[in-house]
């Protein structure tokens, strides 16, 4: 993965220090649509909704503004269908760099051209859903020929050497055998894998949960390889601790001590606070503090490990090491030789 350039890197540590030791959050995400492509088995979107009340791009700034995010993620819903997607990125990025934007997409509609025009606006990364090496994709995101564009867009678009790209696997009892050909087919593809873990909270349907002993069994295994596999590189994105925690998560039923609100939190499409996308109690743009006091300080939920959580459910020290010494451009990069599955 794309090392951040040294100067942007401080920039974005110093604001996400600051946003820690004020109570501000350090990742936004801006679910910018409800509507999808897709009819995904694991989650509450899917199809077609009313987005007559979501928010304009010039509104992101306002929000920018309050918020000071040092990460933002673009997601939704499916985001490629704003048509004014590149003009809301453009009100998120600051003249200064900041914040890092992450696209969080399925890219059934994605093509070179809008990969192009979106860099240019400021995305610095393309997260891409990916649930399966094969199109077992297809029937669990309800979207036939979906993972045919796939083979044919990532590939093509990595080809342009930006190193951008991310497939996200996330982990259910579906795919849990998946892991490591999900890896082969992304050093295939020429990009880089993240795994997130299934929360039941977004459906209330416990079926892709790992609830046997034999599907926990697969995912230690599965799991150990990919950690082999990471070697010090960093084209397989997660830290081990947080792989560590995943299987703990599945394990155990969940992880507590959960900072939504506080840490990271999601603006609604129409431009609500929510604490995260599977907590729906709504608060105005200046209401943090409120949200933090009344949701953050008493939640006692546990009930998912997704992307947004691992990465900020660790103390600052941890944050800060794992960030400067992985992520950011401290530290010179480890040659990627070490893709190879076995
Ligand atoms: C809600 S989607 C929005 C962006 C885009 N439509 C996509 O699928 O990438 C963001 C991520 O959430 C994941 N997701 C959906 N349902 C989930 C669930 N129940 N538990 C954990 N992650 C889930 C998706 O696989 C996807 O990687
Ligand atoms: S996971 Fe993404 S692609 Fe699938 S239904 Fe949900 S929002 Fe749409
Ligand atoms: S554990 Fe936290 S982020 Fe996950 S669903 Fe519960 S409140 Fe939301």
């Amino acid at each position: 993965m794309r090392r951040v350039p040294l100067g942007e890197s401080i920039k974005i540590i110093a604001q996400g220090s600051l946003n820690w030791f004020t109570d501000r959050p350090i990742v936004v995400s801006f679910e910018v649509t409800d509507s999808c492509t897709c009819y995904c088995k694991h989650c509450d979107h899917g199809g077609p909704r009313d987005d007559s009340k979501v928010l304009k791009p010039a509104d992101y700034k306002k929000y920018m503004k309050v918020l000071h995010p040092c990460v933002v993620q673009v997601s939704g819903g499916e985001p490629l269908m704003r048509k004014d997607l590149d003009e809301i990125i453009r009100n998120i990025k600051s003249d200064s760099g900041v914040p890092y934007i992450i696209l969080v997409s399925n890219w059934s509609l994605m093509t070179e051209e809008r990969y192009l025009q979106l860099k240019q606006a400021g995305a610095d990364e393309f997260c891409v859903s990916l649930d399966f090496p094969d199109e077992r994709h297809d029937e669990f995101r309800g979207l036939p020929g979906l993972y045919r564009h796939l083979s044919q867009i990532v590939p093509k678009v990595a080809a342009l050497g930006y190193d951008d790209i991310v497939m996200n696997n996330c982990i259910t009892s579906a795919n849990v055998a998946e892991v490591n050909a999900v890896a082969d087919k992304a050093a295939e593809w020429g990009v880089n894998i993240n795994f997130s873990a299934y929360s039941p909270r977004r459906t209330g349907c416990r079926d892709y949960f790992l609830n046997t002993s034999e599907q926990l069994s697969v995912l230690n295994e599965g799991l150990s390889k990919i950690k082999k596999r990471m070697n010090g590189s960093h084209w397989i994105t997660n830290n081990v601790s947080t792989l560590d925690a995943t299987i703990r998560y599945f394990s155990s039923g969940g992880i507590p001590a959960c900072k939504a609100g506080l840490r990271w939190l999601v603006v609604t499409s129409d431009g609500a606070l929510q604490p995260c996308s599977m907590q729906f109690k709504r608060y105005g743009l200046h209401e943090q503090a409120r949200m933090v006091e009344e949701f953050t300080r008493n939640n006692t939920c546990d009930q998912c490990y997704v992307s947004i959580r691992s990465y900020l459910d660790k103390t600052f020290p941890q944050l800060v090491h794992e960030n400067v010494s992985e992520f950011f451009s401290f530290k010179p990069r480890m040659k990627d030789n070490c893709r190879a599955s076995s």
